[in-house]
């Protein structure tokens, strides 16, 4: 059994990212206490959990119990796969309901017990306790470093645009397309969707309106290493012109606003007309991961372009907008 700890900023986002993930990888989700995550899956998801944006880590759960005492009873039943020294990490999740004020020190002393070292500054394996309705112990396997993404937000980049979301939830809306191959962005501003495709070794295709933006989203493109791309200059609205194929994948965070970014369009009927386009070049069954401003009805547009809605979260970005991101499957 494995552990995913999501993040609390989009959880619902965050959550079925991972179920996106597990549905390519064979395995599926086991259980949920807030922010923790049970999952029933083996190695093979590893390489698309390490995918996940809005993930914090995951791991190898150990014993899960519905008290202190018992975690501990059940910690002296297993033989803990520690490799070197270790240190016990505590996460008290908001909704914990057990008093675990001392549980490193025991639990660390029946993994003590077995043989194993104590390194609190730099241990070699990291035994993480969660607190929530249950009482969990596991083993962390992988932990996302805010700073893997933080280096490729907006203002980091060679061409820097305001308008870019954060790295992390570029990443979810990726992978809640569950593209596998490629992935199309036909308003790709700065690229950030793209980059964050790209690092997945999915060849990524992208339009803009703008020749700047066409230049600008190669130049970080480029800097951050993505080769396998294809970008044109062109319309959203008639992609359908642009590509002779179909896609697998389609990511997307249009124009919100009233600036020059919405080229001159009417801001609803563009988001209509880009609807349809998208619609027309996406493969049967195929996954759009897009958002929109909450004042738009995305789900009842969608609809009427032949989508289907998969999931919808609300993020307040802040006092003036709103927004909801959409999963939509052909
Ligand atoms: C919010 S930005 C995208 C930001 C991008 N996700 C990023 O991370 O940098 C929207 C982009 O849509 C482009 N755009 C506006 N109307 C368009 C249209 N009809 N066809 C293609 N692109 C368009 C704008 O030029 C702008 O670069």
């Amino acid at each position: 059994m494995l552990y995913v700890e999501i993040l609390g900023n989009l959880p619902e986002m965050a959550r079925d990212e991972v179920k996106a993930m597990l549905e390519l990888a064979g395995g599926r989700t086991a259980g949920q206490d807030y922010l923790f995550l049970k999952i029933e899956a083996g190695g093979e998801a590893f390489p698309y959990l390490n995918r996940l944006g809005l993930a914090h880590e995951y791991g190898e759960l150990i014993v899960e119990a519905d008290s202190v005492d018992e975690l501990l009873e059940k910690a002296r039943g297993v033989e803990w796969p520690i490799k070197g020294t270790f240190k016990v990490d505590t996460e008290t999740m908001a909704n914990c309901r057990h008093n675990v004020l001392d549980l490193p020190r025991k639990l660390g002393a029946v993994i003590h017990a077995q043989g194993f070292r104590v390194n609190l500054s730099r241990p070699d394996t990291l035994v993480r306790v969660y607190c929530g309705e249950k009482v969990y112990a596991g083993i962390r396997l992988r932990y996302f470093d805010p700073k893997d993404f933080e280096g490729r937000k907006a203002h980091h980049r060679p061409f820097f645009r305001p308008i870019s979301l954060h790295p992390r939830v570029s990443r979810a809306l990726v992978n809640l397309t569950k593209a596998k191959r490629e992935l199309l962005d036909p308003m790709m501003g700065a690229g950030g969707i793209l980059m964050e495709a790209g690092f997945l070794g999915l060849k990524v295709y992208g339009v803009d309106i703008r020749p700047e933006m066409v230049e600008g989203a190669e130049m970080n493109l480029r800097h951050y290493g993505v080769r396998d791309y294809e970008l044109k200059l062109g319309d959203a609205t008639r992609l359908e012109e642009l590509f002779d194929k179909k896609f697998e994948a389609v990511a997307t965070d249009p124009p919100y606003g009233t600036s020059a970014t919405l080229a001159g369009r009417r801001r609803d009927e563009l988001y209509r007309k880009v609807l349809e386009s998208i619609y027309g070049v996406l493969e049967p069954g195929g996954r759009l991961a897009i958002a929109f401003p909450a004042d738009f009805d995305g789900k009842a547009e969608a609809e009427r372009a032949g989508f289907e809605l998969v999931g919808r979260y609300y993020q307040r970005v802040h006092k003036s907008l709103e927004r909801y991101f959409y999963v939509f499957e052909k």
